[in-house]
């Protein structure tokens, strides 16, 4: 898939989440109470330190110009609601890590529901987004884009 230069970094990111979400359901399938709760651990903190802000720059930043174009759609509606189930869950996982009771079922649903989301975001809406907006549109995201 060809990216436009404003959407990569956020690309890369869900090369990471893809990692992710691979950890959370092989954990889930195979790890024993002590290696769920080290997955468990790793992936509530890389969502409170990394994914939060990730969510941030796509509901920010890149939505509203696509928002502009497109109006909202079932699409945006569904990729948002889905920003808020994934929050849910990490903090639910959170509690989980800090009652050291990590069960398989919450890895899972976690995992799943990532790797879903980040294919429907990359497959479908950003695809969308670059057929919609403007390059040269998408360019003046790169200004104030930096992390
Ligand atoms: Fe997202
Ligand atoms: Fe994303």
């Amino acid at each position: 898939v060809k990216r436009h230069a404003a959407l990569v970094p956020l690309s890369e990111d869900h090369h990471h989440e893809l990692v992710q979400a691979r950890r959370l359901l092989a954990a889930a399938e195979s790890a024993d109470a002590e290696g769920r709760l080290a997955a468990g651990k790793a992936y509530a903190d890389a969502f409170f330190e990394t994914t939060v802000a990730h969510f941030r720059r796509e509901e920010e930043e890149l939505f509203p110009v696509y928002t502009r174009h497109a109006g909202s759609t079932p699409l945006l509606e569904r990729i948002l609601a889905e920003h808020m189930q994934l929050h849910g869950l990490a903090r639910a996982l959170r509690a989980d890590v800090a009652a050291q009771d990590v069960r398989a079922e919450r890895l899972r649903e976690l995992g799943t529901l990532l790797r879903e989301h980040v294919r429907v975001e990359e497959r479908e809406l950003f695809e969308e987004i670059q057929r919609v907006v403007p390059a040269a549109e998408l360019a003046t995201l790169d200004e104030h884009g930096e992390r």
